[in-house]
């Protein structure tokens, strides 16, 4: 029988609470599947998806509560774009599943995208048949797949391996308009906020890197985040694989004594084999999936969870 839901905006009192569902139900769904829980530090630290989404755009989590009781039966934040409108996690707590909880919130949402005449991107678990199907039967297909590549990152830190004739160093403000337009160019979307938003890391958590080549132009950027919530590098975007191996080797030295994730695109072979030298090792598969035309992907694409981005 359906979870009987009023479906409504989440305003700050409602953290603890959304932070305690994305804890419990992500850990809880991966160990009922015989695999490791995902969040590890304290149950709090989840509030980073609260703190994150709020700072970049205010009010874009959406809340299923159980009219019976009144708590939070689900979760799921989206945010609209200049070219689309993004889904990120998802959740529907452990006593409410397989009731329609994420169907309905999903429903809002892909509504949302279509009144704005906007495609509905997300990236999720190939591993994750219960999401997986929530998204396929709303009409989502996969376009691209990532394999998730995780790494005891050495203390000691990994040394650079740089193309030659250009450099790695840490964006700065300036680059801004530059990634903008080479993430236009290489995937067709646009998020400049992001992007000032992991440069100014008012939070302290985000590092961020650019390659630029001879001529000063940029060529690839890659920001990661080191925090109890989360510790992944994403999102990326790079003209080829020699440039994503040199930024994802920088990046990783930055969060050095730390077990980071990456997402890399199997359908670049050559990242994945100079991951291995590293020692990283495959630790789950996503899909990229959107409605309507799959996007044209002219380079490398290395998506990420917190915040989402496909
Ligand atoms: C994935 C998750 C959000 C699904 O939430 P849920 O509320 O149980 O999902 P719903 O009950 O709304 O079911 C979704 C739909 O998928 C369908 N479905 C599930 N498994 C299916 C399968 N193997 N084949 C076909 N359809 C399937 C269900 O029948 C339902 O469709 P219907 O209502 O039209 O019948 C939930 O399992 C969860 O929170 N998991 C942990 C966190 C997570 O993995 N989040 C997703 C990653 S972002």
């Amino acid at each position: 029988m359906s979870t009987a839901i009023e479906l409504r905006q989440a305003t700050r009192a409602d953290w603890d609470e959304v932070a305690a569902l994305i804890y419990l139900s992500t850990n809880h769904w991966y160990v009922a599947n015989g695999k490791s829980a995902i969040f590890t530090g304290d149950p709090s630290s989840t509030l980073l998806f609260c703190q994150v989404y709020e700072d970049l755009d205010p009010g874009c989590c959406l809340l299923a509560v159980d009219e019976a009781t009144g708590t939070i039966a689900g979760s799921c934040f989206y945010r609209r774009r200049e070219t689309h409108v993004s889904l990120g996690i998802m959740n529907a707590h452990p006593d409410h599943t397989g009731k329609g909880v994420a169907r309905q919130l999903l429903a809002f949402i892909r509504n949302f995208a279509d009144e704005n005449r906007l495609p509905l991107r997300l990236v999720s678990s190939a591993m994750n048949l219960d999401s997986f199907s929530l998204y396929n039967r709303a009409g989502l297909a996969p376009y691209a797949v990532y394999q998730d590549m995780i790494l005891d990152v050495p203390i000691t830190g990994i040394p650079d391996e740089i193309p030659a004739g250009k450099t790695v160093r840490d964006a700065t403000l300036s680059d801004v308009d530059f990634m903008v337009a080479l993430e236009s160019d290489v995937l067709g979307i646009r998020r400049a906020g992001d992007f000032e938003y992991f440069i100014s890391n008012k939070t302290g958590d985000w590092h961020m890197s650019v390659i630029e080549n001879a001529q000063g132009g940029l060529d690839g950027f890659l920001a990661s985040i080191q925090h109890p919530g989360s510790s992944l590098l994403g999102p990326g975007c790079m003209r080829c694989d020699e440039d994503a191996v040199a930024l994802i080797r920088r990046e990783l030295h930055v969060c050095r004594g730390h077990t980071m994730v990456w997402l890399v695109p199997s359908s670049r072979p050559a990242i994945a084999q100079a991951m291995y030298a590293l020692k990283a090792r495959n630790c789950e598969l996503h899909f990229a999936q959107t409605t309507g035309a799959p996007p044209q992907i002219n380079g490398v694409v290395m998506p990420s969870f917190m915040p989402e981005t496909a």
